[in-house]
């Protein structure tokens, strides 16, 4: 199926749609400058070994670099602006009845941009926590941290004098059980899902456009690239291209 015909038959079918449930990844956010993960040449794992920066091993062995690295990232989300895709997915929200959103990314792009209770389940920037006894930090964050910075001593925490890490899920962690539970029951409910710009790569979050499609729903990628196998719809192009158009078509 070709774009265009299936471009019109999401319309159609979110017109009669119960649940529509979105479900995001760094794609969204590209066109607002943060990198992705797996672009060849600019993602951020082609540039920097995730071993390094993304498991509970290396924060043990050299928290500066970890927390440095995460600062950096804070910090270019901040300057940042919700895009097209962002804001449409908001109005999609006003749009249609019942609307779930789910994103992988930290970044909060998405709420900017006006979408109310977004399922983190990788975390987010925003927030941090102690990697001894877990308790949230409620201390400021550094947001003026360039990429040339290759160490950053995080804060301690207030209650046990642990080292503060950022509030992200690492490689090896789990996701959080609770938006687990979410995106999971969004993902068995919905009669329609958008997955955004995902390489649906990491599981277990690469489960919920099937776990859709295998309860019924009309289960649609928008990815620069076309996606999964013959069987998969994709609207090839931009986030920011089809999002806008959908919003369109349903206003
Ligand atoms: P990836 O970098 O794996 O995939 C990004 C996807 O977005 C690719 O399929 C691109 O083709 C697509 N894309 C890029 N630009 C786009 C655009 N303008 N419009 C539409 N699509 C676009 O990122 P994720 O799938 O989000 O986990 O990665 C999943 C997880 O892997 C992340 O949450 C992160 C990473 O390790 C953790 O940090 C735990």
């Amino acid at each position: 199926m070709n774009s265009e015909v299936i471009f019109a038959e999401t319309v159609k079918r979110l017109r009669a749609a119960r649940h529509l449930a979105i479900f995001t990844g760094a794609g969204i956010s590209a066109q607002s400058g943060i990198s992705t993960f797996r672009d060849p040449s600019t993602g951020l794992w082609a540039r920097y070994d995730p071993k390094k920066l993304a498991t509970p091993a290396a924060f043990a062995k050299d928290p500066a670099l970890v927390w440095a690295w995460y600062s950096w990232r804070r910090t270019l989300v901040n300057e940042a602006q919700p895009n097209d895709a962002h804001l449409a997915v908001a109005r999609l929200a006003q749009c249609l009845p019942h609307v779930t959103v789910i994103t992988q990314n930290v970044d909060d792009l998405l709420e900017r941009a006006g979408s109310k209770e977004v399922i983190h389940l990788h975390g987010d920037l925003a927030s941090a926590r102690c990697f001894q006894c877990n308790r949230p930090y409620l201390g400021a964050l550094p947001v003026d941290v360039r990429a040339d910075c290759d160490s950053l001593e995080p804060p301690r925490c207030q209650h046990c004098d642990g080292q503060i890490r950022p509030n992200v899920v690492w490689f090896g962690e789990g996701m959080p059980e609770q938006e687990l539970d979410q995106a999971f029951s969004a993902a068995r409910d919905c009669d329609v899902m958008l997955s955004i710009g995902t390489s649906g790569n990491v599981y277990p979050a690469a489960r919920i456009p099937t776990l859709a499609t295998e309860h019924g729903a009309w289960m649609v990628h928008i990815n620069i690239e076309p996606m999964g196998t013959a069987s998969d719809k994709t609207l090839v192009g931009d986030a920011t291209h089809w999002l806008p158009r959908l919003v369109d078509a349903l206003g």
